[in-house]
């Protein structure tokens, strides 16, 4: 989909979103348990959203560990700022961004979380 339709869909979407999370909870916990995050790692949430994922990565990652997340939608951004300040998580980084372009140096994340966002094969 192109940037400025996603950006579009998630504008409207960015309010309600997090009002339908639960079907999902088994699935992201399950996605999340794949990626054996230990304490200090450096985790990529590509296609963030409103940062659903972030409570699990910071009980995997702990305070040691750095989340850094990626979405190109603002509005969504905004809501995972919004979690950031509400938990007083200091680990983590809101970056805007194009995650099939914005390219990432070799070796900076110990792990990519790419749930529900983005297909891995347009990324990796
Ligand atoms: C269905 S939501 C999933 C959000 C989150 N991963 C979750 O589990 O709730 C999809 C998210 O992917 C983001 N997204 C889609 N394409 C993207 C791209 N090319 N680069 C960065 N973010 C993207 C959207 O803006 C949206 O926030």
């Amino acid at each position: 989909m192109h940037i400025e339709r996603i950006k579009k869909k998630y504008q409207r979407n960015a309010r309600f979103y997090d009002l339908v999370e639960w079907p999902f909870r088994i699935l992201r916990a399950a996605a999340i348990d794949e990626l054996q995050l230990r304490p200090g790692h450096v985790v990529l949430d590509l296609g963030c959203g409103t940062g659903l994922s972030f409570a699990l990565l910071e009980d995997a990652v702990g305070p040691s560990g750095q989340i850094v997340a990626v979405d190109v939608s603002p509005d969504m951004l905004a809501r995972a700022l919004e979690k950031c300040i509400r938990h007083r998580w200091t680990n983590i980084s809101l970056i805007e961004a194009d995650a099939e372009t914005m390219g990432l140096q070799a070796d900076s994340v110990d792990r990519v979380l790419c749930f529900y966002s983005i297909p891995a094969s347009s990324v990796l």
